[in-house]
């Protein structure tokens, strides 16, 4: 067995995503893993992030971090338009690429409104030829792809995966959703940025784990993994109806330039099984994360958010103090069901290691380039069903896994 190298991470970006991973770095075990540094798009948000974290680096630019040689795994924490043109630059460098979810997305010309102006046919070539070029990139500098699917590491979506696998039944139906009450995010509320709304942002985490179980039970049953083949799918701007409007006193975050803020698809499986998929971005009552798998001999509800494993009450708002109850959440007062360790719940721990891992050893991750790519098939296929009221094949669009 060769010795494991050791890892070196240089983080892009220095917002959300970038805090997350960094907390659940310092988690990883077995591993000789150091982040050395960081950079963003504003060298002072990089040198805040790095004197916040005790970084050894802040870089001015992406171009300096990547020019480090010590840095082997650089892990992009940055909006979504940007996830492709910084995986061909790091495959360019040699370097191992974590890339946050989704992969990538249509993003036409970077003028406002791109949601309405183009048509989804031509936003579904464009988000697969993006795709594309990120393979392309990686398997020509022969470097890792790692895709930050966290839902495919929660460990209560890996119970499921195990306990459905052990009673050797089917699975026939799998039914997720992720939802809450809208972004926190200003970019993500506009296509040219996000390459969509709730569906491709949010329900790219239930389909990510719907598509890891289908492939898993395929390799385990026939020795490949069951693919997507046929979507159908519905999408709405809820917070654009006339009744939200006229609401005078709404929770729900509003703002969304041209992306959907509702979406849900059906996905029929290569199998001719099936998964349902819904997203929403106007939801209240905190982040609700939660996943059912329907098989012939089983059925398992792995709800990562909420869930009953601390639940806890209070009078008021606020008399938690910082004490994080569960993310979005519009108040604390009240029966709250919060949770022993949100992050672990979603993954994020068991994913950095995976990560980790894979470079320290040089192997596949468990979520990877054919699920990051299968995700942006599936959600653009969602897209253009939506806009033309009918089913759309799969198959021609998927790449050999
Ligand atoms: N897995 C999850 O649960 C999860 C949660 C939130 C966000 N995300 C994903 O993480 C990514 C980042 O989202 P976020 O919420 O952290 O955004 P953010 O706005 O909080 O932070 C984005 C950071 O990227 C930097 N940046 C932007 N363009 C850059 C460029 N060209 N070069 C270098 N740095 C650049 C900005 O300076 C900023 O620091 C998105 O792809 C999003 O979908 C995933």
């Amino acid at each position: 067995m060769t010795a494991r190298r050791p890892v070196v991470v240089g983080i892009v970006g220095a917002g959300f995503a970038a805090n997350l991973h960094l907390e659940n770095y310092h988690l990883v075990h077995g591993v000789d893993v150091r982040v050395k540094g960081v950079a963003a798009l504003r060298p002072e948000r990089s040198q805040a992030f790095a004197a916040q974290h005790g970084l050894e680096r802040a870089y001015p630019t992406v171009d300096d971090l990547l020019a480090d040689p010590e840095i082997n795994l650089v892990d992009l924490c940055v909006p979504n338009h940007q996830h492709v043109p910084l995986i061909v630059r790091c495959g360019e460098a040699g370097k191992a690429v974590a890339c946050e979810k989704p992969l990538t997305g249509f993003y036409g010309d970077g003028e406002p409104l791109v949601g309405n102006r183009f048509g989804r046919a031509d936003m579904l070539a464009g988000a697969l030829a993006g795709a594309d070029r990120a393979l392309d990139a990686v398997e020509r500098a022969r470097v890792r792809l790692l895709y930050a699917e966290n839902w495919v590491y929660s460990p209560n979506i890996r119970k499921a995966a195990r306990l459905v696998a052990r009673t050797g039944g089917a699975i026939l139906r799998i039914v997720g959703e992720e939802s809450h009450s809208g972004t926190h995010s200003d970019y993500a509320r506009q296509w040219r940025y996000s390459g969509g709304g709730s569906l491709i942002n949010k329900g790219c985490h239930p389909l990510g784990a719907a598509l890891y179980l289908k492939y898993e039970e395929g390799r385990r049953q026939w020795g490949q993994p069951i693919r997507p083949l046929r979507v159908v799918a519905t999408v709405a701007r809820l917070t654009k109806t006339r009744g939200f409007l006229a609401d005078a006193e709404k929770f729900i975050r509003e703002g969304w330039e041209d992306c959907e803020d509702w979406g849900s698809l059906l996905l029929t499986f290569d199998d001719d099984t099936v998964a349902q998929i819904t997203a929403a971005d106007v939801t209240l009552g905190g982040i609700q994360n939660v996943f059912s798998v329907y098989s012939s001999r089983a059925v398992v509800h792995a709800n990562n958010v909420p869930n009953t494993s601390v639940v806890a009450y209070a009078p008021r708002d606020g008399l938690y103090g910082g004490e994080s109850i569960r993310e979005k959440v519009e108040t604390t007062a009240g029966w709250q069901f919060t949770s022993g360790d949100e992050h672990w719940m979603n993954g994020f721990p068991a994913e950095l290691q995976d990560f980790c891992e894979a470079v320290a050893d040089d192997r596949e991750p468990v979520s990877g380039a054919t699920l990051a790519r299968d995700v942006v098939a599936v959600c653009y296929g969602a897209y253009l069903s939506a806009e033309q009221g009918r089913a759309v094949d799969l198959g021609p669009l998927l790449r050999e896994a």
